[in-house]
């Protein structure tokens, strides 16, 4: 994409790398995770060489995406602390589902249905990541009685419903926004998008510069 000497920069390569790293395998777990769901969704298990490999990859994936979102978590949670102003937008996001968005309180950086969203993938990685090592037979299951090994398995399997929910979300949200992908693409948004959706952000940027 051609560069506009105006445009805003919104994320490093680093974070770019980091949310992909993150991005990709929570597609391979939700696939491979699928599979060991239901029987309809077997099939799945041949995009990684079978049931046997896709049972041995999924947890590797998963401490995989636990430390790179651990990594993420670091690099974005000041940005998402929830202000009075998050809590009216949420209050009010009704108006903005509707398409007026023109009288909601201006966002920083990240608007409240962000950092909302950002708040329940920690917790719903917090609980995966706990779970998924009781239920990790080859290394962790023995340690633990099997009334927890069970209760675990209900957690693993709640929580990742929920989590794949939530980033339906966050990808609808993401093309829904148009011009908000290429943030995290090329890592640069336009002035405009800046003004119209993050206000108190565009503000910050662009103090002193004309
Ligand atoms: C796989 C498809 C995904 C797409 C297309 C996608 C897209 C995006 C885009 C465009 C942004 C920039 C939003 C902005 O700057 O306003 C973003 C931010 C972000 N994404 Fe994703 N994402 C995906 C998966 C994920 C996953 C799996 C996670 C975590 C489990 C995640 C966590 C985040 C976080 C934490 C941010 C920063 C926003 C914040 O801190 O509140 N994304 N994503």
């Amino acid at each position: 994409m051609k560069a506009d000497p105006n445009d805003l920069v919104r994320y490093t390569a680093e974070e770019r790398v980091n949310h992909w790293v993150v991005g990709m395998t929570f597609i391979l777990l939700a696939l491979s995770g699928l599979a060991f769901f239901h029987p309809a969704f077997y099939p799945l298990t041949q995009l990684f060489g079978g049931g046997v490999w896709a049972r041995i990859l999924h947890p590797f994936l998963g401490v995989l995406m636990a430390i790179t979102f651990t990594a993420m978590y670091f690099r974005f949670h000041k940005l998402n602390a929830i202000t009075p102003v998050d809590k009216e937008w949420l209050r009010r996001v009704g108006e903005m589902v509707d398409g007026d968005d023109h009288n909601m309180p201006e966002s920083g950086k990240y608007n409240g249905g962000q950092k909302l969203l950002f708040w329940l993938l920690v917790a719903c990685m917090v609980l995966l990541t706990l779970s998924g090592l009781i239920i990790w037979r080859a290394y962790f299951s023995d340690l633990f009685a099997i009334a927890i090994v069970r209760f675990g398995s209900v957690v693993h399997a709640a929580a990742a419903a929920f989590m794949i929910a939530l980033i339906m979300v966050h990808v609808y949200a993401a093309i829904w926004t148009r011009g908000t992908i290429r943030a995290m693409l090329y890592g640069t948004v336009s002035r405009a998008w800046a003004k119209q959706h993050h206000p108190a952000w565009y503000k910050e940027q662009t103090r002193g510069v004309k």
